[in-house]
């Protein structure tokens, strides 16, 4: 999985920041699901929760937003924007760990969006059946998961021999190969998200991207944000890179070094999320 939003594993990344550049590709793939004033919807594995508060402030102080993790440090950094942003009144923090079953939501509600969430679990169909669930007819689950890898660098960066980009995904490959095989310790899950979806019951199944395209220069938070996920990157496929390249990502990566990727005037942010949702049937 070469998502753009994987961060499964060790990373230095600082997910509101992140969750701030990738926010207006999540706003347009939420467009779809409606949401309006007076909805109940949920946002399943939240990160920061950048989502969320749009969502809070979609369904507006008649509205409630479940926001659901199973990392506490998460649903506190959930909390935190809700106040700052003034819409803690309709968010409601729910610790809860999806391999254990559908999230304990009490009500049924109208929308479900998950993104980069439910390909951290074992059992993704049991996952995807599971949100599904939570939707009272008529209601939309809509997964954000998968897109293209993204680019950052030009194909020679001076440093280390040209395709650097393109052989880090591959190892990052490899890393997540490896590390979903010892994760699961089940079948391998075949189908594509729209499967899922229609196999939970779901219908109107349909898929659509958003381009997230911040072209040189970078402004300083994007900047940031595009190191520290690629350093996150590397440091995750490094047992699957060759010395040589792993050295080259180490100077590039090296705030010390001349040839340090911060200071390129070429750095820049390509790339596209995928969302994939279906409707719960109406009822009779
Ligand atoms: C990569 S972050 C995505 C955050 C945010 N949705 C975004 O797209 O920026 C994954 C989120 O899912 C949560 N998560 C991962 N596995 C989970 C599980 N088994 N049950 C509940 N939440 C989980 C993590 O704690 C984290 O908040």
């Amino acid at each position: 999985m070469n998502s753009p939003r994987t961060a499964t594993g060790p990373s230095t990344q600082d997910p509101a920041a992140a969750e701030a550049v990738f926010l207006a590709a999540h706003l347009t793939l939420l467009t779809p699901l409606d949401v309006r004033p007076g909805d109940v919807v949920a946002d399943i594995g939240p990160g920061a929760g950048a989502v969320t508060i749009a969502l809070a402030r979609a369904v507006g102080d008649t509205g409630r937003v479940y926001a659901v993790d199973n990392d506490p440090a998460m649903l506190d950094a959930v909390a935190r924007s809700a106040r700052e942003a003034d819409v803690a009144d309709r968010v409601r923090l729910v610790r809860h760990d999806l391999e254990d079953g559908p999230p304990p939501i009490p009500e049924p509600v109208s929308a479900v969006w998950s993104a980069a969430c439910v390909h951290h679990t074992r059992d993704w169909a049991a996952a995807v059946a599971g949100l599904a669930r939570l939707l009272r007819p008529g209601g939309v689950l809509c997964l954000a998961e998968g897109g293209l890898p993204t680019r950052c660098l030009p194909w020679d960066t001076g440093v280390g021999r040209p395709g650097l980009e393109v052989r880090l995904d591959e190892a990052h490959n490899r890393w997540f190969t490896d590390w979903f095989d010892q994760h699961t310790g089940q079948a391998r899950q075949t189908g594509g998200w729209v499967d899922l979806l229609a196999d939970a019951g779901l219908v109107d199944v349909s898929s659509r991207s958003a381009l997230v395209d911040v072209p040189a220069p970078l402004p300083d938070h994007v900047r940031a944000t595009v190191l520290a996920e690629l350093a996150a990157r590397v440091g995750r496929a490094r047992p699957f890179l060759t010395d040589e390249d792993a050295a080259a990502w180490a100077r590039l990566l090296d705030p010390a070094d001349p040839a340090w990727a911060g200071r390129r005037t070429d750095l820049a942010l390509l790339t596209a999320l995928s969302s994939h949702r279906g409707r719960a049937p109406e009822a009779g």
